[in-house]
C-alpha cells in the first residue's frame, strides 16, 4: 500500500496498546486502535437497549453510527457521533459487551471499512491494533507483529493496571484472568475473522520478557521495516 501501516494483533492483555503507543511516538504515526471502536457501538447498543446477541438489529444501528479515533495522550479519544465517550469504554460491562457485538459479520465489515479507509488517508502511516488487523483489514501491512503471552501473564498484567486494595486482591486477579479467558476463547473461536496470526506475521511471546525488551524488539522490526 502507499501509506506505512504497522499491524498489531493479539489476544487481550499481550501488551498491544502499550506497544501500539510507543511505536506511534517513535516513529510519528497515527495510532488507531480497533477496539476502541467496538467498544464504542457496544455503548450505544446498551444505551440504546439493543441485545447484543442480535446481528440484524446491530448491524443497522451500524448504518447511523459514525466513530472517529483521535490522537489522545497514549490512548486514542473515541468520537461516537461526535460525542466525545473516550471515559465511557474501559467498564467491564463495555468490555463485555464488545466481545459479544464482534461476532457479527455484519458489525465486523463495517468496521473494517472504516478502518481501512483511516489507515489509508493517515498522510504519517499507521500503527492500527486490534485482532484482525494483519488478517483481515491490512493484509498487505508493511509490518505485522502477533503479540501473545500465557493468560495468566494476560491476567496478572490487567490486574496490576487496575491498583485494587490487597483485601479484594486473590479474587480480582482469578476473576480478572477468567474474563480475559471468556474474550479470547470468543474471539478465536467466532466464524468471521477469528483472531490468529497472519501467516507473515512477527509473533512476540512476551510472557517471559520484561516491558523494555518488548519494546525494544518490537521498536528494532519496525525501523528494519520502514
Ligand atoms: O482491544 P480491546 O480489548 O479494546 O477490544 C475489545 C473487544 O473488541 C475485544 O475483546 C474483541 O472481541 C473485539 N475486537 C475485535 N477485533 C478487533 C479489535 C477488537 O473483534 N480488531
Amino acid at each position: 500500500p502507499s501509506s506505512r501501516i504497522i499491524a498489531i494483533d493479539g489476544p487481550a492483555g499481550a501488551g498491544k496498546s502499550t506497544v501500539a503507543a510507543h511505536l506511534a511516538r517513535h516513529f510519528g504515526l497515527l495510532n488507531l486502535e480497533t477496539g476502541a471502536m467496538y467498544r464504542a457501538l457496544a455503548l450505544k447498543a446498551t444505551e440504546r437497549g439493543i441485545p447484543l446477541d442480535d446481528p440484524a438489529a446491530l448491524t443497522a444501528l451500524t448504518a447511523e453510527t459514525t466513530i472517529a479515533l483521535t490522537p489522545g495522550d497514549g490512548a486514542n479519544r473515541v468520537l461516537l457521533d461526535g460525542r466525545d465517550v473516550t471515559a465511557l469504554l474501559r467498564t467491564p460491562e463495555i468490555t463485555a459487551a464488545a466481545s459479544r457485538v464482534s461476532v457479527h459479520p455484519g458489525v465486523r465489515h463495517w468496521m473494517v471499512a472504516a478502518q481501512r479507509s483511516m489507515g489509508q488517508t493517515a498522510p504519517t502511516g499507521v500503527v492500527m491494533e486490534g485482532r484482525d488487523v494483519g488478517t483481515v483489514v491490512f493484509p498487505d501491512a508493511t509490518l505485522k507483529l502477533f503479540l501473545d503471552a500465557s493468560v495468566e501473564a494476560r491476567g496478572d498484567r490487567r490486574f496490576l493496571q487496575t491498583g485494587v486494595t490487597p483485601a479484594a486482591q486473590a479474587e480480582d486477579r482469578d476473576s480478572i484472568t477468567r474474563d480475559i479467558a471468556a474474550r479470547d476463547e470468543r474471539d478465536r473461536t467466532r466464524e468471521v475473522s477469528p483472531l490468529r496470526p497472519a501467516d507473515d506475521a512477527v509473533r512476540i511471546d512476551t510472557t517471559a520478557m520484561t516491558l523494555d525488551e518488548v519494546l525494544d524488539r518490537a521498536t528494532a522490526l519496525v525501523e528494519a521495516a520502514l
